[in-house]
């Protein structure tokens, strides 16, 4: 090799070595007579210098390096001077004295500096991607996504799981996103989807005896992007035969403590807390509640169901709810802070935002409307203290879980409740099999339609039955879902007659899948992890972005290579495709 010692590595005890290395030019100085490189490879920096006394070649070749030069060095290991350590990095302690210096390649000036961080548009990091990769803090992300990647491999090999590959040209799988099309050169008008996971395939592997499949596999959806969603991100995805819920949940609690202890040196307490679906609406607004603080939503339906307040009473009449936040030590808010959060509420769905100001005294606009004795029993009910703010809002169950929630975690992180060394998992269990689609007038499976409802359940009322579905959260993020799925074809002819799925339209749709099940399908279940919002959790990163070697934009477009982008026409011609926007763009 061009190097036989990696930059960062480098100690006290290797004093008196002689090394090669090569690297990058992360920052020239010239000082005193001398210049100075701190030259980078991935493991980390060191300090190279070029004394002319030593060699006035190599001065002058060194006078001509420039940021991201890439260059190898030949040099002596030395412990700097007294005084002279540089203890912000790991190999602060030495030098190189440089005997020799070879450019390998020069760089261009460069579109921003790598070697701080500057404000710099993200379109223009992600346009010059490979150049913002190089900079440490985004490179140790990778790295950390390649130890636990590495870290479930060994796991899941561990337990007898078999990674198996499955198809990306597919057919629409029942996640429920709008799929990414490929259009069919050889059956013309035809369209592969590509998979949103590979549920229907994994499926079909325990129907052919695997057991215990793994795959670590990309999945594309094509949906509205926020934070922590991608339109192709990684899941690792498993699935196991003969097993129910606690098995799953038990094998991936062994798992996330592996993972945690091998790679973060973190030990994790099992079993993992459970909650219903309808606790965490309940006590935190969300399906996927932080637990590392408190401030969960109190009802206060009861007292409000016959106060003066119409809005209030009105909202528990017509079958809503009315609850509220203690913000303990926020009576002194002012008017502008009151109104953002009015508005923030407001754009969330509510009609408005209540307030109580407990100082000395009771301050609310709303405070006209209660008698002493109401007061008192919402001040009691949400323990409040003087100093506290209240909060409220009455409306749908729907929009207050919304509103309250998203207050609640804005609060938190505003306020500093959030403790962020905690690790809080948290299975949500006990999840409703199906949900009321207003616009379309039918039921739809709120995980998938062959999640197994919990069979008593269903017998007797399938609209409220619950569901054999578990989802994993951690820090109130979404980490994975998963399900016992049905296996016998009584039970899912009635599910899909429920979804009101045609008997056709599911042979359409799944036809493969339920013939697959007339041939003796085991019991089976399992669960999909996101690992990219994973890596991002746990690296701590900004945005999931950070934790994807090349992500696409909010607008799903990759700015470095300007995919998605116009095809010749002739290349449409040939996958028999017809496009309208192409057309006006080409005239
Ligand atoms: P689900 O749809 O819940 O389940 O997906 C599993 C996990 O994948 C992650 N995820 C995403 N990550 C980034 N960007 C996205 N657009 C995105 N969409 C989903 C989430 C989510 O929890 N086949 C089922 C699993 C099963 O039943 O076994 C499935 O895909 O972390
Ligand atoms: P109003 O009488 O409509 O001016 O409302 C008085 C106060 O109640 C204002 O602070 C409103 O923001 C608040 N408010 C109005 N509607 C609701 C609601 N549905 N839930 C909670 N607060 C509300």
């Amino acid at each position: 090799m061009l190097k036989d010692t990696n930059c960062g590595l480098l100690r006290k005890d290797d004093a008196g070595k002689v090394v090669t290395l090569s690297g990058w030019v992360h920052r020239r100085r010239d000082h005193g007579g001398l210049i100075f490189v701190d030259l980078r490879d991935r493991s980390g920096l060191v300090q190279v210098v070029f004394d002319p006394d030593t060699s006035k070649e190599n001065f002058l070749l060194a006078e001509k390096l420039r940021s991201e030069f890439c260059v190898r060095i030949q040099g002596e290991v030395s412990v700097r001077p007294q005084g002279l350590e540089n203890k912000e990095i790991a190999t602060g302690e030495v030098e190189i004295k440089a005997q020799s210096l070879e450019i390998l390649s020069q760089s261009q000036a460069l579109p921003f500096a790598l070697d701080t961080r500057v404000d710099v548009d993200e379109n223009v990091r992600l346009k010059y991607r490979y150049l913002d990769l190089r900079r440490p803090e985004l490179q140790k992300n990778f790295i950390l996504r390649h130890n636990i990647t590495k870290a479930v491999r060994d796991f899941l090999d561990g337990e007898g799981f078999l990674e198996i590959e499955t198809p990306m040209l597919t057919k629409s799988t029942p996640e429920g996103a709008r799929d990414y099309l490929v259009p069919s050169r050889i059956n013309p008008g035809t369209f592969f989807a590509l998979p949103q996971s590979p549920q229907l395939f994994k499926q079909l592997l325990m129907v052919s005896g695997f057991e215990k499949y793994f795959q670590i596999v990309k999945c594309f959806r094509d949906e509205d992007l926020r934070k922590d969603r991608q339109p192709e991100f990684t899941q690792i995805d498993l699935e196991m035969s003969f097993i129910d819920e606690k098995d799953i949940q038990n094998l991936m609690e062994r798992m996330f403590s592996y993972v945690f202890d091998r790679v973060l040196g973190v030990k994790l307490t099992t079993p993992f807390p459970k909650m219903s679906y309808a606790e965490a609406m309940e006590r935190f607004g969300s399906d996927k509640p932080d637990t590392r603080f408190g401030m969960e939503l109190l009802d206060l339906s009861d007292i409000a169901a016959d106060c003066g307040f119409k809005v209030f009473s009105d909202a528990v009449k017509n079958g809503g709810q009315v609850k509220g936040l203690c913000v303990k030590g926020c009576a002194d808010y002012t008017r502008k802070q009151l109104d953002e959060l009015t508005l923030l509420a407001q754009e969330l769905g509510a009609k408005g935002l209540a307030y109580i100001l407990y100082k000395d005294e009771v301050k609310s606009p709303i405070a006209k409307f209660f008698t002493e004795d109401e007061i008192n029993k919402i001040l009691t009910k949400m323990g409040a203290e003087k100093g506290d703010l209240l909060l409220f809002v009455a409306d749908k169950k729907e929009t207050v879980a919304a509103v309250l929630g998203r207050l609640r975690l804005d609060l938190g992180e505003a306020l500093g409740l959030i403790p962020h060394e905690k690790m809080d998992f948290l299975w949500v269990v006990d999840w409703p099999l199906l949900e009321w689609d207003s616009e379309e007038k039918r039921f739809s499976a709120v995980h998938h339609p062959f999640t197994s409802p919990k069979e008593k359940d269903f017998d007797k009322d399938p609209a409220n039955a619950l569901a054999k579905a578990y989802d994993l959260v951690l820090n109130g993020v979404e980490l994975g879902g998963g399900s016992i799925r049905i296996h016998d074809a009584d039970l899912q002819s009635r599910l899909f007659k429920t979804l009101g799925i045609s008997a056709k339209e599911a042979e359409e749709k799944f036809g493969f899948l339920l013939k697959a099940f007339k041939f003796g399908p085991p019991p089976h279940g399992g669960i999909a992890f996101g690992l990219d919002r994973m890596i991002w959790l746990l690296a701590g990163a900004e945005s999931i972005r950070d934790v994807i070697a090349f992500p696409k934009t909010q607008k799903a477009v990759c700015v470095l290579t300007e995919a998605p982008s116009i095809v010749d026409l002739k290349q449409l011609r040939e996958l028999h495709i017809a496009s309208t926007v192409v057309k006006e763009k080409m005239e």
